[in-house]
């Protein structure tokens, strides 16, 4: 089984579709795309510097954010109502497909 991940740029227009393989985090298949998402701390959620926002007709087929996770996208910029840690997201076989979108302002440090 896999998933359809679909990445948006932070304007909205498509980035990257690619199939992950079920039970992959959403860092992992977002860097693999080269999509600019640092993950400086390696999913340890210390950083929020994988944030992404997820398409609204998704948000609500994920498992909810733990209380730490709240937390620490208190702290990252262009936050919204949709806004995940990708570290924190995996891909369950049960989704079919997943739309998130690249915040505005993030960087690659690796320079991709
Ligand atoms: Fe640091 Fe997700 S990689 S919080």
């Amino acid at each position: 089984m896999s998933v359809t991940v679909r990445f948006l740029r932070h304007d909205g227009s498509p980035a990257r579709t690619v199939e992950a393989p079920a039970g992959e985090r959403l860092l992992d298949v977002a860097q693999a795309a080269d999509q600019p998402l640092e993950g400086t701390c390696e999913g340890q959620m210390a950083c929020s510097t994988c944030h992404v926002i997820v398409a609204p007709e998704d948000f609500d087929r994920l498992p909810p954010a733990s209380a730490d996770e709240d937390d620490l996208l208190d702290l990252a910029a262009h936050v919204t109502r949709t806004s995940r840690l990708a570290c924190q997201i995996w891909l369950d076989e049960g989704l079919g497909q997943l739309t998130v979108r690249i915040p505005p302002g993030a960087h690659d440090m690796q320079g991709r």
